[in-house]
């Protein structure tokens, strides 16, 4: 079995990008944690980001051709603005987990609303970096019964 974690925009910056926001963890950090969880259940993860819209989409359809059994997705700021996004995770149709590492509802208006959060298996959002973890746990278990 195979998960996927796609990380959209300035995801890249994580530990130096507004900390009181996003906290202090650096996304080498969270995709070292989701490695040895996949490891330790026996899953195959592959991590990705890009800054670019088309290069997510593109990765996605990717997924698709190998089988990817689960994805996990921080869209970053697409959250709010990609039907584009919403468009390739229902056409490949793998299930997916939306994680945001701030809650969004709790602050600006715009970010309120996500294009793909209705059609999610679930969406984490508010929970730091544990919420990468979180979401695995969930995708693992998933794919595992
Ligand atoms: C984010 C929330 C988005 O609104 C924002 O544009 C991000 C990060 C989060 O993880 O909290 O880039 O997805």
């Amino acid at each position: 079995p195979s998960i996927l974690v796609v990380q959209g925009p300035n995801l890249n910056l994580l530990g130096t990008r507004e900390p009181e926001v996003y906290g202090k963890t650096t996304l080498e950090d969270i995709h070292q944690k989701l490695g040895q969880l996949a490891n330790s259940h026996s899953v195959n993860l592959d991590t990705y980001q890009s800054n670019h819209e088309g290069e997510l989409i593109d990765r996605i359809q990717k997924a698709k051709q190998e089988s990817v059994d689960f994805i996990i997705i921080n869209p970053g700021a697409f959250t709010h603005t990609s039907v584009a996004l919403r468009d390739v995770l229902a056409g490949v149709a793998i299930p997916f987990i939306e994680v945001h590492l701030s809650n969004i509802h709790q602050r600006e208006e715009f970010r309120k609303h996500s294009y793909l959060s209705d059609i999610a298996t679930g969406v984490i959002c508010g929970l730091g970096a544990l919420g990468y973890e979180l979401a695995m746990t969930a995708a693992i278990a998933r794919i595992q019964k």
